[in-house]
């Protein structure tokens, strides 16, 4: 079977924005308690966080990472953690019906992602409060001083304000399950007021209104549609989230939701153009991704976990989906999807970083290590920066419920103007067959193969574990050469790749 692919230099989509690989961090079952802070672990800092985390987070170069919630967010006073610890109170979280210790509040988040080289992006809460609490918090986060809020904060030990541009109005509003879930209109009159507030405070902030849950909301699109009417002159970014399941062990069926998040991006895109006509405006709104992975292997133990304890545990082992092999290829699809929207997705969050439904998992007391879809995150993050190219992909395809037709080979392609580097993502879904594949090369000519990675596995549930760490890891390519300006790679039935040449 052959695929080709053209790619020139001066087709563009757009200069992807970096925060598209960025990602999520909630106060969630072990994320933050046993995932980032460990004060007894042996590679703990002063501060308690956890030292072999932050080098896997690292070499992640993650942009940005959301902040506390996600459905905890919603019923979260985030006074609780600020000042001394040991005042601190003791809450239960009505989101995951667990206990909150606050012994991790605003202040040491901050110093973990000064630690690790991103940047914050905060939720306030809009589910239990509303324009108050976010002036507030706003006011202790990004005030220089002489005011109640930014003093208490110098008191607290942190005399510089953080400056954090980008903020999250509320999280999900539009699900039942959320505390103080709202319709649309309810939503949108509040998120108004509160970004009208934020803005009072600081023009330049970026705000973020939620969008849907997912796809399948019975008020999906029209949600985006009002809360859009409401706020469309006041906010900078609609947030979308999308999980990803193959509940039926269906996989070409599986790696065919991308579509389905390809069709979710381009109905939000319309949606965000009727308004800006129906507004007569002249500004753009982007989406944000703010919360997107594979989501489903825990499932039953989430349910054994809440259903069984009756109490409130605190941080108890919460979605922690161990992830396999296929779900490499889902992730890889899920990021050249990303990647070919880059002229409408400007930030998208990987849900979430650290034990709950996450690249990165921990033992208490023991290692961290990669889960299988580390790899993936880690070359679209390290080696897809620059603009996104408008490529041409002829490949035979398949149908599935998704869609009509989905291309076995998928690719995006980058150009790094900076080093002149050109960099493809590549995923072939096909269950059986090796895809010859030929890429032209337009304005690339004379280019040579400088790196090539390549992810495949006999078992598609392959797993890594903490005692068997690289089961499923890239290995170097062999075989991918330029000739002229041609480049040919041969793609592995069930394979993930990244070719790069310069
Ligand atoms: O990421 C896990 C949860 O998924 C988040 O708390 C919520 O926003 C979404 O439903």
């Amino acid at each position: 079977m052959k695929a080709s692919v053209i790619a020139n230099k001066d087709y563009t989509i757009a200069k992807i924005d970096d925060r598209v690989y960025g990602a999520f961090l909630e106060h969630l079952g072990r994320a933050v308690y046993e995932g980032i802070y460990e004060p007894d672990h042996p590679t703990a800092d002063k501060d308690g966080m956890r030292g072999d985390v932050v080098d896997l987070v690292k070499k992640l170069n993650v942009p940005v990472v959301r902040y506390p919630g996600g459905n905890f967010v919603s019923a979260y006073n985030w006074e609780d953690g600020i000042g001394p610890r040991e005042q601190r109170p003791t809450r239960l979280d009505l989101a995951w019906h667990t206990s909150e210790s606050n012994a991790v509040g605003v202040h040491e988040f901050a110093d973990w992602c000064a630690t690790v080289g991103t940047e914050m992006m905060l939720a306030v809460n809009l589910g239990s409060r509303g324009v108050d609490d976010a002036r507030n918090f706003l006011e202790y986060v990004n005030h220089p001083g002489g005011s109640y809020w930014s003093d208490l904060r110098i008191k607290n030990g942190r005399k510089e304000p953080w400056n954090v541009k980008m903020w999250c109005l509320g999280n999900e509003m539009d699900g039942p399950w959320q505390v103080g879930h709202k319709d649309a209109d309810e939503y949108g009159k509040l998120a108004a007021n509160t970004a009208r507030a934020m803005r009072m405070f600081d023009k330049s902030l970026e705000l973020i209104v939620c969008g849907s849950s997912h796809m399948d909301m019975p008020s999906f699109p029209d949600w985006e549609r009002i809360v859009l009417e409401h706020t469309y002159e006041h906010v900078d970014h609609i947030s979308l989230h999308m999980y990803f399941a193959n509940r039926d062990d269906n996989t070409p069926n599986y790696l065919g939701l991308s579509a389905k998040l390809d069709r979710y991006i381009e109905t939000v895109a319309a949606t965000i153009k009727q308004v800006k006509a129906k507004k007569k405006s002249k500004k753009d709104i982007y989406i944000s991704f703010d919360e997107w992975n594979v989501w489903y292997h825990s499932n039953k133990k989430d349910r054994e976990i809440l259903d069984g304890n009756g109490g409130w545990p605190h941080a108890p082992g919460l979605l922690e989906d161990i992830y396999n092999f296929e779900d490499v290829l889902m992730v890889g699809l899920i990021l050249n999807t990303f990647i070919r929207r880059s002229d409408v997705v400007k930030i998208a969050c990987i849900a979430q970083l650290v034990n709950v439904i996450a690249p990165i998992m921990t033992e208490k007391g023991g290692p961290a290590w990669a889960q299988t879809i580390y790899y993936p995150y880690y070359f679209a993050s390290v080696f897809g920066r620059g603009t996104a190219l408008q490529l041409v992909t002829n490949s035979p395809g398949y149908e599935t419920t998704h869609a009509k037709d989905t291309a076995f080979v998928d690719v995006s392609g980058v150009h790094n103007e900076e080093d002149g580097t050109l960099s493809f993502f590549l995923v072939n879904r096909h269950t059986s067959e090796s895809i010859e594949t030929e890429v032209s090369l337009q304005g690339f000519e004379n280019a040579t193969v400088i790196d090539h990675q390549v992810m495949t596995h006999p078992d598609l549930k392959a797993v890594n574990t903490a005692r068997n760490q690289d089961e499923v890891a890239p290995k170097k390519g062999s075989g991918a050469k330029v000739d002229g300006d041609r480049l040919s790679v041969v793609l592995p039935p069930y394979s993930y790749q990244m070719v790069r040449v310069k």
